[in-house]
């Protein structure tokens, strides 16, 4: 196999835009800068700390992934955000309480420069959010060409070459497809009316890809996920990614489960219960954001163990997700799982998960990975739906009558296996029987 995609160089500088200044985006931005200056390393990222594997294992060929495809680099990365309170990122990164401060104050003049720009906000969508620093339109079109400006301000003044822009900001309530999602024309018209319909999300989705812009969405509410902006995403050539990024328990149960199920272990039972003290925990403390939260978490064993198929081990499957919010803890989530299982014979067992994890230290390198590979993308000449990074996502976009791929390890592959399709090496299937003829 030797038919490389053509991929334009990772020339100038890349802007990457964040809805939401809070945990997971000052995390990002805050750590991008610590390891530029070398301060710290950028772990759990594998634009820059993995490497892949290339043709037959004797060939010992495993170049580090950045090496392998263009991607751009940190010091070539900026950033800029929305956010409906006024603080300045470092600011924000104090309030969230992520990292220490002794780090934050080594790189406070770069932190203090990234100003968050007025939002589109309604208190609609967020129940228990309200902000100072939000944007005015007579309609939610009005909004949408106001980000759009922002993003043309911010090209200009800082001299960008690209961008990529992605949603961090709070879970929305859930909502369900509309007639109004359903093609590009129903959604513009819906933006002048003001449809109940598009939350803000959208509005940001909408004016990103009307921009030609990579999008994501870091949180699981519906955002690009709809026929209007995927129609939108391939007219204007962007690539999009989403939603909601795995991390935390969720991470650890896409871990654990596959492995039962490849050892035909049955799973009576799996109890998740959650407590964590930040403002994500404060807005999910909203049953309406909750139920968004709570659907994306709950899809994950189903896909993964396919009870359809092995009824005998998981038919009977009572899952359980539970969130509480718990001041106390702030971002150092606690997880616990209890998980029923059986084997040979019906005979009954248990695991125990305790997980002392810190959401937003496992985020902020799955934001970094997921701006530069949808850069990558996008130079790339793709556009739409980028399934190859459902490895960073809880409920991962799929084509309609798909299904999604939760399993990470095949996610992973999945992942590998595109970079190495889109430089023309041969993909790996572990097939392997050539090592022994
Ligand atoms: N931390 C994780 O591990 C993780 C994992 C999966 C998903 N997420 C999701 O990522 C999102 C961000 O998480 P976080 O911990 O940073 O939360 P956070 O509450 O610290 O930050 C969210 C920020 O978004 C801002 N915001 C809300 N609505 C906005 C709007 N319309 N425009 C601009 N800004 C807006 C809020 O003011 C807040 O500063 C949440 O939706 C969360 O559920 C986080």
């Amino acid at each position: 196999m030797k038919n490389p995609l053509k991929i334009e160089n990772a020339e100038g500088k890349l802007g990457v835009m964040l809805v939401g200044l809070g945990a997971v985006s000052t995390t990002t931005i805050a750590g991008v800068i610590a390891v530029r200056r070398g301060l710290a390393k950028p772990i759990g990222s594998l634009t820059q700390m993995g490497t892949i594997r290339l043709g037959k294992r004797t060939e010992g060929r495993s170049p580090a992934i950045h090496d392998f495809v263009p991607l751009a680099s940190l010091d070539d990365v900026a950033f800029g955000g929305w956010d409906i309170f006024d603080e300045n990122c470092y600011e924000a990164a104090k309030t969230a309480g992520v990292l220490d401060a002794a780090l934050l104050d080594k790189i406070k003049p770069e932190l203090e420069e990234i100003r968050p720009w007025p939002a589109v906000f309604d208190r609609k969508y967020v129940k228990r959010l309200d902000g100072p620093n939000v944007k005015k339109g007579k309609n939610k079109r009005e909004l949408a060409e106001q980000v759009r400006e922002d993003i043309r301000r911010f090209k200009k003044e800082r001299g960008l070459n690209r961008l990529v822009l992605i949603w961090c900001g709070s879970t929305e309530i859930y909502m369900t497809e509309t007639p109004a999602h359903a093609s590009i024309d129903a959604f513009e018209k819906a933006l002048e009316t003001n449809d109940d319909a598009i939350p803000s999300s959208m509005v940001y989705a909408y004016a990103a890809l009307k921009e030609g812009i990579p999008y994501a969405n870091a949180a699981p509410n519906l955002s690009a996920d709809i026929p209007a902006l995927l129609q939108l995403a391939q007219q204007h050539g962007s690539p999009v990614a989403g939603k909601d990024l795995k991390t935390g328990q969720t991470l650890i149960k896409t871990i654990i489960a596959p492995g039962l199920k490849s050892r035909l272990i049955g799973v009576e039972g799996w109890y998740s219960t959650n407590i964590l003290g930040n403002r994500d925990g404060e807005v999910l403390d909203d049953p309406e954001s909750f139920k968004t939260k709570e659907e994306s978490k709950k899809s994950v064993l189903d896909y993964i163990l396919q009870p359809n198929l092995y009824p005998d081990l998981y038919e009977k499957l009572c899952h359980v997700v539970r969130i509480n919010y718990y001041p106390p803890r702030g971002d150092n989530k606690e997880g616990w799982d209890n998980i029923d299982i059986f084997g040979w014979l019906g005979y009954p067992m248990q695991l125990k998960i305790n997980f002392l994890c810190r959401d937003s230290i496992l985020a902020a390198p799955i934001v970094l990975d997921v701006a530069l590979f949808l850069d990558l993308a996008k130079r790339t000449g793709m556009s739409g739906i980028q399934e190859w990074l459902s490895f960073y996502f809880k409920s991962p976009m799929h084509a309609p009558g798909l299904y999604p791929e939760h399993d990470l390890f095949i996610q992973l592959m999945k992942l590998k296996n595109t970079l190495r399709y889109m430089r023309g090496e041969e993909l790996i299937t572990h097939l392997g029987l050539e090592y022994y003829d």
